[in-house]
């Protein structure tokens, strides 16, 4: 390949592979384990305005394909992120970038605020949190876009959205962002789901339902990117859900994607960020092609 790097709105990466934020902590533990030169940014975990402590145990739980998580965005709210995180974050040799989570439009711009004091190089909203009456942040355009709008007006780093595949119609949702302010929107976070233990005749989670990733999910987040791109034509994409090689990069990059995620694959081999990248690369080799923008959005949805 003449080059991996990619661009993704008015940001170049050097490599299309970015860690998916509540995977890899606030970065630098993940450093500590995995080297980050495969990588072209990495999502902190995300942070609210207050500590929140998340749902009691068990709050993980692997199914045959991928798994189950209930963490409730175990965090320790934004002031003692900068306190303890962020510090560590300016030395890494790669780009971090915060995440924003809250329950309303003021609560993500207050943690973007602070993201930004912190050190990160672009913000991704956390859209996929219960705003105050319990409904799904992202399934509701209207809600969506405020809160993106209320991000950018604090901040002069990039913004991005990181929609809910459980959304309705999440072309709405991602054309409301995208008017908002988005730089680029994050396609997409994980599945509601839920599992029972027959032996206990109970929800596996204590939160009954949680997120489901990993491999299973890759075909939904393609469905959602088709979807979006059919409508809204080329809007700078991250794609995410499943990726565990590097023909599941390929895929994403032609179906609208300019860039990738990796979550799930991370928390099992926190290596496999190198290898991925590595298939990915040799792909274009075999297929003579030069750079991974060459083959994004290639497919007529
Ligand atoms: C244990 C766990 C924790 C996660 N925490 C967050 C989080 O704090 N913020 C967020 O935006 N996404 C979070 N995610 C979602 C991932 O970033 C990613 O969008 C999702 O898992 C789909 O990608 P994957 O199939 O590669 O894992 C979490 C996922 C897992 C498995």
């Amino acid at each position: 390949m003449r080059s991996i790097e990619v661009t993704l709105g008015d940001v170049t990466l050097r490599s299309p592979l970015i860690a998916a934020s509540g995977t890899v902590g606030s970065v630098w533990e993940f450093a500590e384990v995995a080297d980050l030169s495969a990588f072209g940014a990495a999502v902190a975990k995300s942070v609210s305005p207050v500590p929140w402590d998340g749902q009691p145990p068990p709050r993980m739980a692997p199914t045959r394909v991928g798994m189950l998580n209930a963490i409730g965005i175990q965090n320790p709210g934004i002031d003692e992120w900068l306190l303890g995180h962020s510090p560590r974050i300016t030395a890494l040799d790669v780009a971090v970038w915060g995440s924003t989570v809250a329950t309303d439009p003021d609560g993500f711009a207050e943690v973007a605020a602070g993201l930004t004091a912190g050190g990160v190089s672009a913000i991704e909203i956390n859209l996929s949190c219960p705003n105050l009456d319990g409904h799904l942040i992202a399934t509701d355009p209207v809600l969506s876009g405020e809160v993106v709008k209320a991000v950018a007006s604090v901040t002069d780093l990039p913004v991005s959205a990181k929609l809910a595949p459980d959304a309705e119609r999440i072309v709405d949702v991602a054309g409301a962002c995208i008017e908002s302010g988005a730089s680029w929107l994050v396609i997409a976070n994980t599945v509601r789901g839920a599992a029972i233990d027959i032996d206990r005749r109970q929800p596996v989670l204590s939160g009954r339902v949680g997120g489901y990733s990993g491999p299973a999910v890759k075909p939904i987040a393609i469905r959602c990117i088709a979807d979006v791109v059919a409508e809204l034509g080329a809007v700078p994409i991250v794609g995410c859900g499943g990726i565990t090689r590097g023909t599941d990069v390929i895929e994403y990059l032609m179906a609208g994607a300019r860039a990738v995620q990796m979550g799930t694959a991370l928390l099992a081999d926190p290596r496999s960020g190198q290898r991925v990248l590595t298939e990915a690369a040799r792909w274009c080799d075999q297929n003579d092609v030069d750079t991974f923008e060459e083959i994004t959005n290639v497919v007529f949805w």
